[in-house]
């Protein structure tokens, strides 16, 4: 969607994954959708070095409501649970230099079961969020069939835009569709949302991110073309901090979303995140490929019998980002190609471990290498042509 905003992928904070639909303050009063959720998480974003790398959304997502709309049939917050309501949240937010994402869905109810946004109240519910200050809307699909998103999901996009205030739009549209044509139109997408769910819900667990990956890169033929600045294909939220994932399922997920182009919406607990977390997903090389600005999705390169399968992610300058995955079980696998047999033909390059953060020699694209890949890990490297390579530790430093 071409309203100037998300020209590099979303990032920021997601409540969905991890705080789900908790709305017993009484009894778990940390982890209850509330707006002291929120609030705790903007400090830490603000102030844990998570603003300066880019994770600049706050999104609320279901539940946050309340069981009816007012008198005048708008959306209401839950009394109780946000008792300063929302524009007082997107102060909050605001003033911390954050942004503030809320929750919606076309239907008669959200997937939680709270008041919907049927056909009629898309006017509405666009001006009560930008009355409020909100700067990104995900607009959920449960409870609406394919006739009626035809319409309305077009529709809350130009309501969007008719109140004059940017908001990004996240549209589940595609989800609930299958995520492939004939019954998705991705050219259509691309100019009414800013970024799209095309497929099920991710969960605290590596089945879930292997499942959504690897239904991304056999469908990389429709979805690669369909993305670009302003327009993203989502394979939802980063569950890194988690429970489900062991440090190098970590960084794989991480790597394969910056080979994706994904938006990096982190559902995690940034109170009592651990520290081998925080650095995968404080990569300042990871969220360097990720934010590229030429905005160009990566593909899967190979799928070896081995079980390994190599990534790549054109990008800037000549640069590129090569992601080698292992799926096995057994030890660390050495994989032994080289860049000629990737495509590379520039003669000699150089290449940055992203995760192993080292430059390593300069090689010729003809010179078979040796990478050292863990059970369900990665190696990743970011690759240049030799003369291009600026000094070790410059390289994701300053601004672009
Ligand atoms: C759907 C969405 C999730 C989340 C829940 C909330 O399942 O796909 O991301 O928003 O609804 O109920």
């Amino acid at each position: 969607l071409d309203n100037g905003l998300m020209r590099t992928p979303p990032m920021g904070w997601l409540a969905w994954e991890r705080f789900r639909c908790d709305i017993d303050c009484d009894h778990d009063p940390k982890n209850c959708i509330s707006e002291n959720l929120f609030m705790d998480m903007a400090d830490r974003l603000a102030e844990d070095g998570w603003r300066e790398l880019g994770y600049v959304y706050v999104n609320i997502d279901d539940c946050w409501s309340s069981m009816e709309r007012d008198a005048n049939g708008r959306l209401q917050a839950d009394p109780k649970r946000f008792p300063n309501g929302i524009p007082h949240l997107a102060r909050y937010v605001h003033d911390r230099g954050l942004k503030l994402g809320i929750y919606g869905d076309f239907g008669t109810h959200t997937c939680g079961g709270y008041p919907g946004t049927t056909l009629d109240k898309i006017q509405t519910d666009a001006q009560t969020f930008a009355d409020w200050g909100i700067d990104m809307l995900k607009l959920d699909g449960c409870y609406s069939n394919a006739t009626e998103q035809e319409k309305g999901y077009p529709l809350m996009s130009q309501a969007l835009n008719a109140t004059g205030r940017p908001i990004g739009y996240s549209c589940s549209w595609p989800a609930y569709q299958g995520g492939l044509p004939p019954k998705v139109n991705y050219t259509q997408l691309g100019e009414i949302c800013n970024l799209w769910r095309n497929y099920g819900d991710i969960q605290d667990s590596w089945s879930s991110v292997l499942n959504i990956a690897d239904w991304f890169f056999t469908n990389q033929d429709i979805l690669q073309p369909a993305a670009g600045p302003g327009r993203w294909n989502d394979p939802d939220m980063l569950v890194i901090g988690d429970f489900g994932l062991s440090f190098d399922q970590s960084q794989t997920q991480m790597a394969l979303w910056a080979i994706m182009a994904a938006p990096l919406f982190m559902s995690n607990d940034l109170r009592s995140i651990d520290a081998r977390s925080r650095t995968i997903l404080q990569n300042k090389g990871l969220i360097y490929i990720n934010q590229d600005p030429l905005g160009i999705q990566g593909r899967r390169l190979i799928k070896e019998q081995s079980g390994v399968e190599v990534f790549w992610r054109p990008l800037s300058n000549d640069a590129s980002a090569l992601v080698f995955f292992s799926r096995r079980e057994d030890m660390p696998y050495r994989y032994q190609t080289s860049l000629k047999k990737l495509n590379y033909t520039a003669g000699v390059y150089q290449a940055y471990d992203v995760y192993q953060e080292k430059l390593l020699p300069a090689f010729k694209d003809s010179t078979d290498f040796v990478v050292s890949i863990n059970p369900s890990g990665v190696v990743m490297w970011f690759v240049v042509p030799t003369k291009q390579m600026m000094g070790d530790g410059k390289l994701f430093g300053g601004d672009r």
